[in-house]
């Protein structure tokens, strides 16, 4: 499988000039969110999945690590990964591999059902909140298992002496993405109907749902409120391509908007971006649609509020980058965060840019400023990062932005995709952290490159 070196993401830095223009069509790559949660559904077969448009990052990294570890086999040809799960032997995630990986923890649906039993270390991720599983668990204890938590391990079994789970009505009390994932995978192969009510409706929840439909599963009503199950036998190999993700597509089409340029995102599925192309028409943008494809031409920013919601209203990963245009907006706007409680981490720095932004728990009040002044930033969780990278690039003069190991998590090729656009954006990295791990002399850009492609 394609390696990122981590090791060395912590001494790299991105150098961003500033009062940049985006020109071009950018390749939306395939969607982390499906594709590491389609990961872990190959786990509900004995055949051959083969999955194509997965991109290259360090969570479907670590995600491929958990299933190599689980016996998977996986073999990487570029963008297409071959996933054989005949031989699995284990059934317990060691907690080296899932921390810092929240989707890992969504394994434990697939694994319960197949195997009977499952052990899945509590769930790290993005530090935007304090995430709980009660929505998993309890779902997974309606479908008839025990469930343990010792020492940070969830452990779970199929009650009694049964070796199925058995379907059942659950009524989530939010409609958590990863716990409809969870119980989707379970039900799968339970015996009987389950329905899941209140269940998330994002395209990534379909997405899988659609895959499970093509191994032979029987799923009805996915992107609505009721999902229903009807529990089969077995489930089949198949291949599956992996939606685009929306939410680069989003990050591309808010950093055109905030430098009044005009881009294309392709491949995309419109009707996934709506709210957020209505928001940047409300503000000012000229949107095209055709086919598969989304044209912005930036005009005016205009204020306006956004109040994230689950699927289909303004998605909480879109908050920070759709903040970061606000900054520079003609009036007032208020960003109301609903979904996590610790989704703001991009507010201090945009004021020490130059921001005006009154944050009160999760509600932002922007005053929009003429313009924001580069600096040193750092990321500290994924979408963050992408909304400090944008404003460095509508600043004015250069910023230094560190904390590529949250960027590198979920955008493939960022800075290459914006580079492409026009952007004037270079990766750096830190030369004694380069020769501590064995290059020698100054780095060449060729070695970088071999660093970010290996
Ligand atoms: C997924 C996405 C993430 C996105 C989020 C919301 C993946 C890998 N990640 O995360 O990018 O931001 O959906 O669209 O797909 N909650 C509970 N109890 C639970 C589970 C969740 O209270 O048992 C709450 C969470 O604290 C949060 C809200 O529900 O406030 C949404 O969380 P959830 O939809 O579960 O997010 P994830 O699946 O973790």
């Amino acid at each position: 499988m394609r390696k990122q070196k981590k090791s060395y993401l912590k001494s790299q830095n991105l150098k961003i000039f500033g009062q940049g223009k985006l020109n071009g069509i950018v390749q939306i790559s395939g969607a982390k969110n499906s594709a590491l949660v389609l990961l872990a559904a190959s786990l509900l077969t004995n055949e051959k999945i083969i999955l194509e448009n997965v991109p290259f990052l360090t969570d479907i990294e670590k995600m491929g690590n958990i299933l190599k570890n689980l016996g998977v086999d996986l073999v990487d040809k570029n963008s297409q990964l071959e996933i054989n799960p005949t031989n699995i032997s284990i059934k317990e995630l060691p907690y080296e591999l899932v921390n810092g990986l929240r989707a890992s923890f969504f394994c434990i649906g697939a694994l319960l059902t197949k195997f009977g039993e499952a052990q899945v270390p509590l769930p790290g991720g993005c530090n935007i909140g304090s995430r709980p599983i009660e929505e998993h668990i309890n779902g997974l204890i309606a479908l008839g298992a025990d469930i343990f938590i010792e020492e940070g391990i969830v452990k779970a079994k199929i009650r009694g002496n049964k070796n199925k789970l058995h379907g059942t009505h659950i009524k989530l009390n939010c409609p958590s993405v990863g716990a409809t994932e969870t119980l989707i995978m379970a039900a799968s192969l339970a015996e009987g109907r389950t329905t899941i009510k209140n269940a998330a409706r994002e395209p990534e929840v379909q997405d899988l749902c659609q895959m499970l439909n093509k191994m032979g599963a029987k799923i009805y009503d996915s992107g609505k409120e009721t999902i229903i199950i009807d529990g089969v036998n077995k489930l089949s190999g198949c291949t599956h391509k992996v939606i685009p993700d929306r939410i680069e597509a989003g990050t591309f089409l808010i950093a055109a908007a905030a430098t009044s340029s005009s881009i294309t995102v392709s491949p995309v599925i419109p009707h996934h971006l709506e709210a957020v192309t209505n928001k940047l028409q409300e503000s000012g943008s000229k949107i095209t649609i055709k086919g598969n494809s989304i044209s912005i031409k930036g005009i005016e920013i205009k204020g306006v509020d956004i109040e994230t919601a689950p699927f289909p209203g303004f998605p909480t990963d879109l908050q920070a980058p759709f903040t970061a245009l606000m900054t520079i907006a003609n009036g007032e706007s208020k960003i109301t965060e609903t979904i996590f409680e610790n989704r703001m981490n991009h507010i201090h720095l945009l004021n020490r840019m130059g921001a005006r932004i009154s944050l009160n728990k999760n509600v932002a009040h922007i005053k929009g400023v003429k313009k924001i002044s580069g600096m040193n930033l750092v990321g500290s969780d994924l979408r963050s990062s992408a909304a400090l990278i944008i404003a460095g690039i509508i600043a004015k003069g250069r910023s230094k932005f560190y904390g590529l190991e949250h960027l590198d998590r979920g955008y493939e090729n960022f800075e290459l995709k914006l580079k492409n656009l026009g952007i004037k954006i270079i990766r750096e990295i830190n030369k004694s952290t380069f020769e501590k791990n064995g290059y020698k002399g100054k780095p060449k850009s060729e070695d970088l490159s071999k660093l970010k492609a290996a």
